[in-house]
């Protein structure tokens, strides 16, 4: 008795976790509101492969049940032995082509949809003067524990904010250069590796009305263990029209060093080009090759929506980053190299970061 209230304690604690976790999916990070045309894709496979399963449980589940009744000893008929069908080979043909025509109806689509999505073919097509002629490239370099995104093309680079048009194909170039890390916006599609010797590639596509109804705002995950920091290894996904995203690329492509004027931003100014240059950059089309490119890129910092991935883009959570970045993102490579900051200088500091804008200037 006991025994059996325990396993039904158990029970109804997984069955409360399992409510619990429905509850986790949000628009913009779950591959449940798929949002473009690879997580539709994948979304689709996965509806199919769930269905033939259940589909699959079911039958087998009613025939065991009616089977159990159906076939149980009964008063006085304690010595029938049912029928036997044993060797039968219409059941035996029945139960070998159901299988087979189910794994043929996962089977098409999975394999034709796997070499379609793996489709980069536009990225190899390139001009005389070696651009990619018609296709958006992107190159994404995985750090510990931060993001670039590079527009080879266009010759702009930022960081941890990803910008792209909505409802066209953007082709991505994945790589990493500390360790394995993995490139993941769940609603807009699988994962991929970043690793340090090669490249991935694969295509993804941002539905504008699904876009706008999170505020044209996806979220980015590292989805392979990278260390103490992977689980806070985020990027944010700004998404806009094409005629949105053709002025911020050429915004970005035109901006040049920022001056800081007012008297506090000048004394941060000070204070970044003694301690932070030597590996943020401040200018989105920064000429210097990547091993020199050691931290994010911050040319425009003061419009992004989180700072470090996972804080609010407050003044005050900057302060609170620029005191100790190892109390909010333990093994970053920004703890410890550019030691103490006063409160003044604190306050100078953001105070110059805040306004490093491109767009809104
Ligand atoms: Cu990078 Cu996990």
């Amino acid at each position: 008795m006991k025994n059996r209230l325990h396993k039904w304690r158990l029970l109804s604690l997984f069955a409360m976790i399992a409510l619990i976790l429905s509850g986790c999916g949000k628009p913009f990070l779950s591959t449940l509101t798929p949002a473009g045309e690879v997580a539709q894709t994948q979304f689709d496979l996965m509806v199919l492969s769930t269905a033939i399963m259940v589909l699959v449980i079911l039958v087998v589940t009613v025939m065991f049940i009616y089977v159990i009744f159906r076939f149980r000893r009964k008063k006085g008929d304690e010595n029938k032995i049912p029928k036997q069908v044993e060797g039968s080979h219409k059941l035996e043909i029945i139960w070998t082509v159901i299988p087979i025509l189910l794994l043929i109806v996962l089977t098409v689509p999975t394999v034709s949809y796997t070499f379609a999505l793996a489709d980069v073919s536009p990225m190899e097509k390139k001009d005389k003067d070696g651009k990619t002629k018609d296709a958006l490239v992107i190159n994404v370099r995985a750090n510990l524990y931060w993001w670039e995104f590079e527009y080879p093309d266009e010759g702009v680079i930022t960081s941890q904010d990803l910008v792209v048009p909505t409802d066209q194909r953007v082709y991505f170039n994945l790589k990493a250069s500390d360790v394995k890390h993995s490139f993941w916006i769940p609603a807009v599609g699988g994962k991929m590796d970043t690793n340090t010797d090669g490249e991935n590639q694969f295509f993804l596509e941002f539905d504008g009305e699904s876009a706008e109804k999170v505020k044209n705002q996806f979220y980015g995950k590292c989805a392979e263990l990278c260390g103490p920091s992977h689980a806070l290894m985020d990027f944010k996904v700004e998404t806009k029209s094409p005629e949105e995203f053709d002025q911020w690329i050429s915004d970005m492509k035109s901006a040049k060093a920022p001056k800081a004027e007012d008297g506090l931003a000048k004394q941060g100014e000070e204070v970044f080009n003694k301690s932070c240059i030597g590996c943020h950059a401040i200018t989105p089309n920064d000429s210097r090759p990547e091993q020199a490119r050691r931290a994010p890129n911050l040319s425009n910092f003061g419009e992004r929506s989180k700072i470090a991935g996972v804080m609010d883009h407050s003044e005050e959570d900057l302060k609170n980053w620029l005191e100790d970045p190892e109390k909010y993102k333990p093994g970053n490579k920004m703890t410890g190299t550019y030691g103490d900051l006063s409160s003044e200088q604190l306050d100078a500091l953001t105070a110059y970061l805040m306004d490093l804008k491109v767009e809104n200037k």
